[in-house]
């Protein structure tokens, strides 16, 4: 795992989007797996002004999102679909016929996971999937507990996630209590993994994942089975971290080879 500690959130938003675009560019026809959250916005932000001022075209890359609530329609307003195309695909040239997101709303969810599944697949994998993390170390609705090999499937939020997540919602009594997310399993299947961890707030996550045990306590620790994941952070979600030192001299200020 690389450990990629940025002096702050802009440095650390600016690298990971970066080296997404390096690779949509050294492959304009690459799988990006997507995530969701206050975190990756401003990810998102820096792809949609390379487009509009560098002229980066997203016009052949193929996505698949982590995740979607169960019960909420595409054209809900607190639905993935909907942050997705309000954040990057409504604003740059990614096809939409190109996208991929679970159907919230599908009739059978069990089913709609396993064609979830079934479709990344077909299209040959993901070669690059972005994540950002949980304060309770998830990754997608993966949280404590899920099993480290799971594939796409139904998930249960857990309470804390229903509280973070309530902050978009009118009410937490509106924040649905079920997911369709990609497990644990599919997300290690990925060619390369990038996850950006900003704040504080973070901070406990990020220990667990790069130096804690290899446990389903943390569901983010499976990242240290990756042979290719690279973490961006800033200080304050590296500040618990205990060899720093390390990191720091093996990729000073974050710096990365391509
Ligand atoms: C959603 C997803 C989640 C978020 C995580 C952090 O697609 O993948 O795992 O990345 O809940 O969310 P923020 O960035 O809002 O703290």
């Amino acid at each position: 795992m690389k450990v990629l500690i940025h002096d702050s959130a802009e440095a650390a938003i600016a690298a990971i989007a970066n080296r997404i675009v390096e690779k949509v560019i050294a492959k304009p026809t690459c799988v990006l797996g997507l995530a969701t959250g206050g975190t990756v916005e401003p990810v998102y932000e820096a792809l949609v002004q390379k487009h509009e001022q560098q002229n980066v075209s997203y016009s052949r890359i193929r996505t698949f999102n982590l995740d979607e609530y169960v019960g909420l329609s595409p054209d809900h307003p607190m639905s993935y679909h909907h942050f997705m195309e309000k954040h990057l695909f409504g604003r740059t040239d990614i096809k939409s016929e190109n996208t991929s997101i679970p159907f919230g709303n599908a009739i059978n969810p069990n089913e709609e996971a396993r064609r979830y599944e079934a479709a990344i697949k077909q299209c040959g994998g993901i070669d690059c999937q972005l994540l950002g993390i949980g304060e309770n170390g998830h990754i997608g609705f993966n949280e404590p507990t899920s099993s480290l090999s799971s594939t796409v499937r139904i998930k249960t939020l857990a309470p804390e996630t229903v509280r973070a997540n309530s902050r978009y919602f009118k009410d937490i009594a509106e924040v649905p209590r079920l997911s369709i997310t990609m497990g644990i399993g599919t997300i290690l299947c990925a060619r390369e993994i990038v996850l950006i961890a900003i704040g504080d707030n973070k901070s406990k996550a990020a220990l667990e994942m790069i130096e804690g045990p290899l446990s389903a306590r943390c569901p983010a620790s499976a990242l240290q089975l990756h042979p290719h994941a690279e973490v961006y952070l800033d200080e304050a979600a590296a500040s618990q971290l205990t060899l720093r030192d390390y990191y720091e001299a093996v990729h000073p200020n974050g710096k990365v080879e391509s």
